[in-house]
């Protein structure tokens, strides 16, 4: 190479060691720059052109352009997240309002899937669930009857016995449900669809729609079937008035074994006072959606 032309890109010696980034008559280098005294570029300063300056220099525009870029990634994984969680959380409020529309068609308040959710809750953590999966089951258990939105006013709210047919229009609700739910890849949605399916399995295997037994009931089906019986219990129907407490407790002790897992029942007995009292604390506060998110 000519010692006044341009070095090729990249090049730095040709092979006759002529022609380096410290030619005299080369051109500065791209991304060179001139000494504060605007006097000077790289070139007139051989000395800072050892190759060991270079491969400083390099460094240090490396390890810039290398901070810019984790800076940039980090960045862009907070926005995902960010954004993902947005989307989280509106795909769950769209269900929780669908969930509430199918409560007001039997319950005139909506209060019923709030304490559900906090019921099922208190019931967990008091089993000795961890934090986490309990509030996990506080949101995904006020879907559990979900797939009520799709059973006919005259069934959902008729007066008395069902006859075998309404009876099984009526059962199909924890399928439904759990259809409506489970096509999501969210763990919280899993679960609900889980005990979506499940609250109406019976210790005994007499439930539905699988006809589970025991422990192969999920554990989220088997706490949210315990509150949501109390519950409903001690609530007006359409058809008839609520129960009092001390009433709901007897029926609920009534159904140990039967359609209830026995600890879970025991357990629920042995803290009625508290979950009572948490239950009568969600009457008077009606938490809302945002409240049931993040816990009370
Ligand atoms: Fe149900
Ligand atoms: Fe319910």
């Amino acid at each position: 190479m000519s010692p006044a032309g341009p070095p090729p890109r990249g090049s730095h010696r040709s092979p006759q060691g002529e022609g380096t980034l410290m030619s005299p008559a080369g051109p500065p280098p791209r991304g060179s720059h001139r000494s504060p005294q605007g006097e000077g570029t790289l070139m007139s300063q051989p000395m800072s052109l050892s190759p060991a300056d270079n491969g400083n220099s390099f460094s240090e525009a490396a390890s810039l352009q290398m901070e810019r870029l984790v800076e940039d990634f980090g960045r862009m994984y907070r926005e995902r997240n960010d954004a993902l969680e947005e989307v989280g959380k509106a795909h769950h409020e769209a269900l929780f309002r669908l969930s509430l529309a199918a409560d007001l068609k039997d319950d005139d308040t909506g209060v019923h899937i709030i304490r559900i959710g906090f019921l099922a809750e208190a019931l967990a953590l008091l089993l000795g669930q961890g934090k986490k999966a309990a509030g996990m089951l506080r949101k995904a258990a006020p879907m559990h009857d979900i797939g009520k939105i799709g059973i006919p006013d005259s069934i959902l709210k008729k007066p008395g016995a069902f006859v075998p047919t309404e009876r099984a229009i009526m059962n199909e609700h924890a399928k439904m449900g759990a259809d409506i739910l489970g096509r999501s890849r969210i763990p919280l949605f899993q679960l609900a669809a889980e005990l979506a399916l499940s609250h109406h399995e019976k210790w005994d295997g007499s439930g539905y729609p699988s006809a589970l037994a025991g422990e192969d009931i999920p554990i989220s089906g088997r706490i949210v079937a315990v509150v949501d019986f109390f519950d409903a219990l001690t609530m007006d129907r359409v058809y008839r008035k609520a129960f009092a407490y001390e009433t709901a407790l007897e029926m609920l002790h009534k159904e140990r074994g039967h359609s209830f897992d026995p600890g879970i029942v025991d357990t629920f007995l042995a803290n009625a006072d508290a979950l009572i009292a948490l239950r009568e604390r969600i009457n008077d506060t009606c938490p809302t959606f945002t409240e049931l998110v993040e816990g009370i």
